[in-house]
């Protein structure tokens, strides 16, 4: 028997020896199992100067040495991506800079909601439908929207000046058009003719820390907090998102769990929307909302 198959001896130094022990270990610190294997992959392959999907060729190779330093940050809580200097999302890598709010996986369900409807006004003939992002953060939806759906013409808007720089970069070569500015009063040259509004917004009531760390410690606060009752954002999304649309125009509002009734109420009132409703996703709260016509409004 020859002394290069003892796995005993060299499994410690492993790259999937390391990735199990590093999942462990960051699963001890809080995080859910399955989070942190990701996310020991996803710091396995930064120090690997690899991408994520190359990793599992190299699992009997060596751990490079920066790995075992992003495990000890992540184990203090500190989030994969901001080790990193990116996020993945939806398979596409977003640059980030300090201060720029992390796209979060759940994300993803609305997005792929946006495409399927994009892709479903299309086929029913219009063939450049127009979207809007409303506080578009590293352009998280805006640019996955674009990039998978190349035929819609997609604009994004985004208060933070660091996040709208880092927007910018992220849509290059996408088509879509982001700027900074306040989404409360965006694009009023497109007024009446987008068909389709997107918008994760902050929306955490102030003072509800129920949130995990890597969010509360490391979002920025502008991403995060939206006065009593977390509504301050979404009543302004709702008034922005109504002048946009286009009648039978769609809105997809990321929301929180919390708001499940609140939010689909709020926009019942205005008596602007048609079938208001919010659905859980795997995380938070997402409001399907059709742009109809309020009482004694013409056109
Ligand atoms: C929860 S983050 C979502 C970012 C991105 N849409 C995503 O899903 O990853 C909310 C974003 O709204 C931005 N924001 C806050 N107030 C804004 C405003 N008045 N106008 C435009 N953007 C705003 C924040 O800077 C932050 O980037």
């Amino acid at each position: 028997m020859s002394a290069e198959v003892r796995t005993d001896a060299i499994a410690p130094g492993v790259l999937a020896a390391a990735l199990d022990e590093a999942t462990a270990r960051i699963a001890a610190a809080g995080v859910d199992e399955a989070a942190a294997r990701t996310d020991a992959r996803l710091l396995a392959a930064h120090a690997l100067r690899v991408e994520p999907s190359g990793l599992d060729v190299l699992s009997a190779g060596p751990v490079p040495a920066e790995f075992w330093a992003y495990v000890e940050r992540r184990v203090a809580r500190e989030p994969a991506e901001r080790i990193m200097g990116h996020a993945w999302f939806m398979g596409q890598r977003f640059a980030l800079a300090p201060g720029v709010f992390v796209p979060k996986p759940e994300t993803a369900e609305i997005v792929e909601d946006a495409i399927n409807r994009l892709r479903g006004l299309i086929r029913r003939g219009n063939p450049s439908p127009v979207v809007v992002d409303l506080c578009a953060g590293p352009g998280t939806m805006a640019v996955s929207i674009a990039r998978r759906v190349p035929e819609a013409k997609v604009y994004g808007v985004e208060l933070s000046e660091a996040a709208a720089r880092v927007a910018v970069r992220n849509a290059r070569g996408t088509g879509a058009r982001i700027v900074q500015g306040d989404a409360r009063d965006a694009f009023p040259e497109l007024d009446g003719t987008v068909d389709l509004v997107v918008s994760n917004p902050p929306y955490i009531p102030i003072g509800l820390r129920t949130s995990a760390p890597e969010v509360l410690n490391y979002d920025p606060p502008l991403a995060l907090w939206a006065g009593e009752g977390g509504l301050q954002m979404i009543r302004a999304m709702e008034k922005v998102a109504g002048r946009l649309l286009r009648r039978g125009g769609v809105l997809l509002l990321e929301h929180g769990r919390y708001q499940l009734a609140s939010v689909p109420l709020l926009f019942a009132e205005t008596g602007r929307w048609r079938d208001a409703e919010s659905v859980a996703t795997s995380n938070d709260g997402c409001l399907t909302a059709v742009r109809g016509a309020a009482l004694g409004e013409v056109g």
